[in-house]
């Protein structure tokens, strides 16, 4: 049966719908909060604190198709793009999920059902793989569905000593949850080569693996102890594209509906007519995962997820080239991709003017690269002893100038040269470790803290609360059980009125009072769910257990709410102001000041930052009371309210809205209404990577104190320039241009002063050998004025040699003059020469005027007095 990529994904969730499943939007592709992991890999990312039981939901079933990409990190397909019949960057994954709820019986009869019944594939198509040790799925296949037992293959561990090992228990990555699953493959028919699944023919493309139904049992520990979860668990994840090639009635992934648009367009735009070129599928893979990951917040960059990114496009780039595409293209794929997809994904056409924008920058860098590349490459092989390239420079070229292996390979042929592909692969693998390694990113302070606790935020509408102590840590994150006066740690209470970093809004400060003692709270961060408060014991000590007052900085908290809420006024204003594309990019709200990045791609003039400067304040003296909801996510993502891209939200969520004007998912802390924030205004306006503005303002009293303090340099300056603030541009201008015309002024008087100077040089003129010869040291002199000087006094001499030297700040400026009638005799070029080396120059020149620079001051009379001896040998 025909269905089309959207009406698969659909179906899918509609199915899951009527069994009950709560419907979920798909996640982010970076993924939040969990530092194991550098892209979402698979829809049950999103859900893994649920599985871990350290998350509760309202639902206990759900279902989503959830954009995924493997490239870096445990799961990574980047390399086999484009030369397989189903690797993907970048894919979907249709997914549904038990928390606790149903386990291997329904997910297997659902997953049955949808594809027999829904999809309508032929019964005797299917086969399937179970753990080799999971007799009850292997039972629930052959007995409750039929499934006859030799199509049935039990899977093991890949050895002994690898124990989980196996294509059939599958793990998130090196941590987290995990275990047993049964797989179902479609036999895609006998004229493709290959074996069903544990045989030696199986990575043939015969039998291809569509739906995977892990039932999660274990969370793995970075030991590999595998600690049972609370609750045995589903999650299952289909392709959708493998899906669609098979109800589309082809084989590779490449023919469905959104690839072949994708490879159409991208060839129009090249200007190729082989569609079935490899590279095409490459471009076409890879502007998928590019445009999402953009979308999603990654910018190109050196490091993390940013390189993986740069690699990504930079392998599409390569791949156009290679099929003659001019100039940047990859970008113009950007409204085919939104085209095809943008209705399903919301994130994606809303930001299509940035993506593009940010293709096309890195596009263009890249080609700018390559030439460089070039150039080294060129440079390197004029050197080159033998005949064969170094696989360090092969990976030098590829790493830092994006220059590919083959490429450098292609140029090294047509030079009857070959590249040492070993010494190259070694390099890679070395990389590739890296790049592992960069998923495991910086973590928090306090990431590590060994800490279950819960911890209840009561601070939304009080600053002070009775708590007690639940446990303490040092500063370096073992548990102990007191801390004492002077000794600083980390505390966990109860429940607390401490806001704890996060959205951009920073931890508060403050103090715990104890009956006998005081801990300062210097910082306020989350680990897992709990709140931790960082500081040191002012006096006293402090013990788990112990009862204690909680009490929030409140100038500090009240001044950070300012600057939040004044956040909320700036983001809405630049979107009316700048376009629907302007997306908050990243957020930092202190009690000093608010810092706001978002998209968008060239800078503001004075103008626009007045004229949002203006909307917020105005918005602040219209005083509406800042009002907070707590709803579910749909309702609110249907309400209109602000959502982040890249952010996890819980399913009841805290909407914020001022007035009609503004409506933001927040869990921050703010103002009752929006004239407590005063007053707002910018402070400066810039770019910070392509595509990403930065906005710096402040609000309330701190913005007064500027304004203040700018006042002051006015009057100030006023005063100065004898005017008052109204003329003082005009008086400065004033000022300017006078100053200007002085200079002018001194310039001529200066050039007057040198021809003086000169008719009294004159008076310095020796003879040698009847010849007049002038040497002079001219300090203070403008070095120039020289050549006018020598000029004005060769016509005076009529015939001779001048020879000047001036003395400035650690350098030497040189000049000679010979009149053209000796200079057979003499060459100035030699003689500016033989000084210039005695004060640490060299210099050269006409025959009949030189000039030269040294840096030697103090050598400079002695060098001067040199000139008579070396004219009278030549003279
Ligand atoms: N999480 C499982 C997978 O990615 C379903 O295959």
């Amino acid at each position: 049966m025909y269905m089309t990529s959207a009406e698969i994904r659909e179906a899918f969730l509609e199915f899951f719908r009527t069994k009950g499943h709560q419907l979920v939007s798909s996640s982010s592709l970076v993924p939040h909060d969990d530092p194991t992991l550098l892209f979402t890999n698979a829809g049950m990312n999103q859900f893994k604190d649920v599985f871990l039981g350290k998350e509760q939901r309202s639902y206990v079933r759900a279902a989503s198709s959830q954009r995924c990409v493997r490239a870096g990190g445990k799961h990574n397909d980047l390399e086999n793009v484009g030369y397989t019949a189903r690797h993907h960057t970048f894919f979907e994954m249709l997914g549904n999920f038990s928390f606790g709820d149903y386990f291997k019986k329904e997910a297997i009869n659902y997953a049955w059902e949808f594809l027999t019944e829904v999809a309508k594939l032929p019964k005797e198509r299917l086969l399937v793989t179970v753990y080799e040790t999971d007799d009850e799925a292997f039972q629930i296949w052959n007995e409750q569905i039929g499934v006859p037992a030799d199509r049935i293959v039990r899977i093991g561990d890949k050895s002994p000593e690898k124990k989980f090992e196996s294509d059939n228990f599958w793990q998130m990555g090196d941590t987290g949850p995990c275990g047993p699953c049964t797989e179902i493959f479609y036999d895609h028919g006998e004229h493709i080569w290959g074996g069903p699944p544990g045989s030696p023919e199986e990575d043939g493309d015969r039998f291809i693996e569509i739906w995977n139904v892990v039932f999660m049992q274990f969370n793995r520990q970075a030991d590999g102890t595998m600690d049972p979860l609370p609750n045995p668990s589903v999650d299952t994840g289909m392709g959708l594209e493998r899906i669609a090639a098979i109800l589309q009635g082809v084989h590779s992934n490449y023919e469905i509906d959104i690839f072949q648009t994708l490879i159409k367009h991208a060839a129009q735009i090249i200007g190729t007519e082989d569609l079935e070129s490899k590279s095409l599928r490459v471009i076409a893979d890879h502007i998928r995962s590019c445009a999402f990951l953009i979308a999603d917040g990654v910018m190109p960059s050196n490091e993390g997820r940013g390189y993986v990114l740069r690699r990504i496009i930079r392998r599409a780039v390569r791949h156009g080239n290679k099929l003659g595409a001019k100039g940047a293209f990859f970008n113009r794929l950007v409204p085919v991709l939104a085209n095809e997809m943008g209705a399903a994904f919301d994130e994606l056409k809303s930001q299509i003017p940035v993506i593009e924008k940010v293709l096309k920058v890195e596009e263009e860098q890249f080609a700018r690269t390559l030439d460089r590349g070039l150039q080294i490459l060129d440079d390197a092989l004029v050197e080159l002893e033998g005949t064969q390239i170094p696989g360090e420079l092969v990976f030098k070229l590829y790493d830092t100038y994006g220059f590919p292996a083959d490429l450098t390979a292609d140029i090294a042929r047509e030079r009857e040269l070959t590249i040492d592909q070993e010494g190259f692969d070694r390099e890679m693998e070395a990389q590739r470790k890296r790049a592992q390694s960069a998923s495991s990113f910086d973590k928090d302070y306090n990431a590590d803290l060994n800490v279950q606790h819960c911890s209840e935020f009561v601070g939304y509408d009080k600053l002070n609360d009775n708590t007690k102590v639940v446990s303490l840590f040092t500063k370096s994150g073992e548990t102990i059980e007191r801390l004492q006066a002077g000794q600083e740690g980390i505390v966990v209470l109860d429940h607390t009125p401490f806001y704890a970093e996060s959205g951009g809004q920073k931890g508060d400060i403050g103090s715990l009072r104890m009956n006998d003692g005081a801990f300062a709270v210097t910082d306020t961060q989350k680990s897992g769910n709990a709140v931790v408060h960082h500081g040191y014991v002012e006096f006293g000590e402090i013990y788990v257990g112990e009862e204690l007052t909680a009490d929030v900085d409140e100038r500090y908290r009240k001044t950070t709410a300012l600057n939040h809420s004044a956040t909320h006024l700036l983001h809405a204003t630049l979107r009316q102001v700048l376009g629907e594309h302007v997306q908050q990019k990243g957020s930092l709200v202190g009690p000093d000041r608010l810092r706001f990045d978002f998209s968008h791609f060239e800078s503001l003039s004075i103008g626009t930052l007045q004229q949002i400067e203006h909307i917020v304040n105005q918005q602040i003296r219209r005083n509406n009371p800042v009002q907070t909801n707590v709803m579910n996510i749909e309702d609110a993502k249907r309400s209109g309210a602000m959502a982040l891209f890249g952010e996890k939200y819980d399913d009841d969520v805290r909407v914020v809205s001022m007035g009609e004007f503004s409506t933001e998912l927040c869990g921050g802390t703010h103002v009752e209404r929006t004239g407590d924030i005063g007053f707002f205004k910018i402070i400066s306006e810039a770019g910070i990577a392509a595509g990403v503005r930065r906005i710096e303002a402040q609000t309330g009293q701190a913005a007064i104190d500027m304004m203040h303090s700018l006042g002051n340099q006015m009057s100030e300056m006023s005063s100065l320039v004898k005017g008052d603030t109204h003329s003082i541009a005009d008086r400065v201008r004033q000022t300017v241009d006078r100053m200007r015309s002085l200079e002018k002024e001194v310039e001529q008087l200066k050039a007057e002063l040198a021809k003086h100077k000169g008719a009294s040089l004159t008076d310095s003129v020796v003879e040698i050998n009847g010849i007049k010869v002038l040497v002079n040291q001219l300090d203070g002199a403008d070095p120039k004025s020289l050549r006018g000087m020598v000029d004005d006094l060769k016509n005076r001499l009529g015939s001779g040699i001048v020879v000047l030297g001036v003395p400035g700040d650690n350098k030497v400026s040189l000049i000679v003059g010979v009149t053209k009638d000796l200079t057979s005799k003499v060459k100035a070029g030699e003689l500016v020469n033989m000084v210039a080396q005695q004060v640490g120059g060299k210099g050269g020149g006409r025959p009949d005027m030189a000039q030269a620079g040294g840096s030697d001051t103090a050598a400079l009379p002695d060098a001067l007095a040199s000139v008579n001896e070396w004219l009278s040998e030549r003279l």
